[in-house]
């Protein structure tokens, strides 16, 4: 990384939340890293120059939430094309759930997934479970675990049933100033469930996973997590319930940071009624569950009015094949890193929040969470940049995602907004022609 020649990315608008610069500047990369940015820096004898105006040039995107599902899941995606995958939709560091098989349960998955990870052209953080295999009862290893360099803890996929053994975990965590993140979803009352507990639910004849299940564990975990004292993570929060919730706690001083995810916000259960051969989705199919409107209007709501600290992808790549099985038997989860760009700056467009807030919820927010040195363009930091065409129209074709999963409710979308170029320690990973 550090060979590579110097680079000026000229003339963009530069947004860096991370300390409010927001003008049309030059950057300049030297050695793998942010020398200097500013107004007309000269370009050095041999460096590259790349004609940013027009773009918006910002700190490399950093996804708080996905699935690359490495190891044991390779026939949906690899680290190598999760990461290209990445790339594409501007990401520079990604973190990476534990529901792999082997469970990350272990130093050594851990260690296995690092060593691979140290070939991606992207960063790659990785979460230890807090169950062994996931299974709610025994706590993993936390201490060893930290050591061994997981930068958080999380089940997710698979909901923390018992209180007590959260609060357990909460506990450890602090010790080791790391995160927690659970999947709240009262298990007991989405057992069985495929979708969104609703009129669609019902007219489809299909068992639905009703909101009130995402509102009742996560009022229990901000609890536990008041009380620990620990940095909780809200995960893919989708009800409109929750909302309040996440007030209330913040003002009573929980240390929460709050995710949204991007189809939560723009996509209803509607879609899983489908028309003709695309009646029951499993396209649609998702967990937490797409759900109605008022849903989506009260996430939106709470977007604007600071609620949410960050956008999680919930990258949840699927074989084709799997998505096709009958509705309820087919996995949930869509790709998301190639769509969610694009999704937020729809969001944008609506006028639901600005532009600078919207990256700091996609740079500088998830790398405070997990205290990693990304998310700035401060001179001294790595030179993990996106330019983004914040205007450009493009339509979504799965079939091109650089992901192995194919699975997007979002195929024949227009959506605004295309990364032109990613750069990770200064090295060109993607550059729009992929
Ligand atoms: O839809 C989902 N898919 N939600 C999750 O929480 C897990 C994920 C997966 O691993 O497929």
């Amino acid at each position: 990384m550090t060979d590579s020649p110097d680079l000026v990315i000229r003339g963009g608008r530069v947004i860096d939340p991370a300390d409010g610069f927001d003008r049309v500047a030059d950057v300049l990369v030297r050695a793998g890293r942010i020398e200097a940015r500013g107004a007309g820096i000269g370009v050095p004898d041999g460096a590259r120059e790349f004609d940013a105006e027009g773009l918006v040039v910002a700190p490399g995107l950093v996804d708080p939430h996905c699935h690359l599902r490495t190891p044991g899941g390779e026939h949906k995606e690899t680290i190598e094309s999760g990461a290209r995958a990445a790339a594409a939709g501007g990401y520079t560091t990604v973190v990476a759930m534990a529901n792999t098989s082997p469970v990350v349960d272990h130093p050594a998955v851990l260690r296995d997934i690092q060593e691979r990870a140290r070939g991606a052209c992207v960063r790659i953080g990785q979460l230890a479970s807090i169950s062994i295999g996931l299974e709610g009862e025994q706590l993993a290893d936390l201490g060893r675990l930290a050591a061994a360099g997981a930068i958080g803890f999380s089940d997710d996929g698979i909901p923390v049933e018992s209180a007590r053994l959260m609060r357990t975990a909460l506990e450890y965590a602090t010790r080791f100033d790391l995160p927690v993140s659970n999947h709240a979803e009262d298990p007991t009352l989405i057992a069985g469930a495929s979708m969104h507990e609703g009129r669609v639910s019902a007219r489809l004849g299909l068992t639905g996973a009703p909101h009130q299940a995402e509102e009742i564990m996560l009022e229990r975990d901000l609890r536990l997590a008041r009380l620990t004292g620990c940095r909780y993570h809200a995960l893919h929060v989708s009800s409109g319930g929750s909302v309040e919730i996440l007030d209330r706690a913040r003002r009573a001083g929980t240390r929460v940071f709050a995710e949204v995810s991007p189809h939560h916000l723009t996509l209803t259960d509607e879609l899983v009624a489908g028309e003709g051969e695309f009646a029951f989705d499993s396209q649609a199919k998702v967990n937490p569950p797409l759900r109605s409107r008022e849903h989506v209007e009260a996430l939106r709501r709470g977007l604007a009015s600071g609620t949410f600290d960050l956008i999680g992808t919930d990258h949840a790549p699927h074989a084709e094949h799997e998505k096709l099985a009958p509705f309820e038997e087919a996995p949930s989860g869509f790709s998301g890193f190639e769509t969610a760009l694009g999704v937020m700056l729809s969001v944008v467009g609506d006028g639901v929040l600005g532009l600078p807030d919207l990256v700091a919820m996609m740079t500088i927010n998830p790398a405070r969470l997990y205290g990693l040195s990304a998310g700035t363009l401060a001179p001294g930091a790595a030179a993990d940049i996106v330019a983004i065409d914040t205007d450009r129209a493009w339509t979504v074709d799965r079939w091109r995602f650089r992901s192995r999963g194919k699975n997007s409710p979002l195929h024949g979308a227009t959506l605004r907004g295309l990364v032109e170029m990613t750069l990770v320690g200064g090295e060109i990973v993607y550059n729009g022609a992929g």
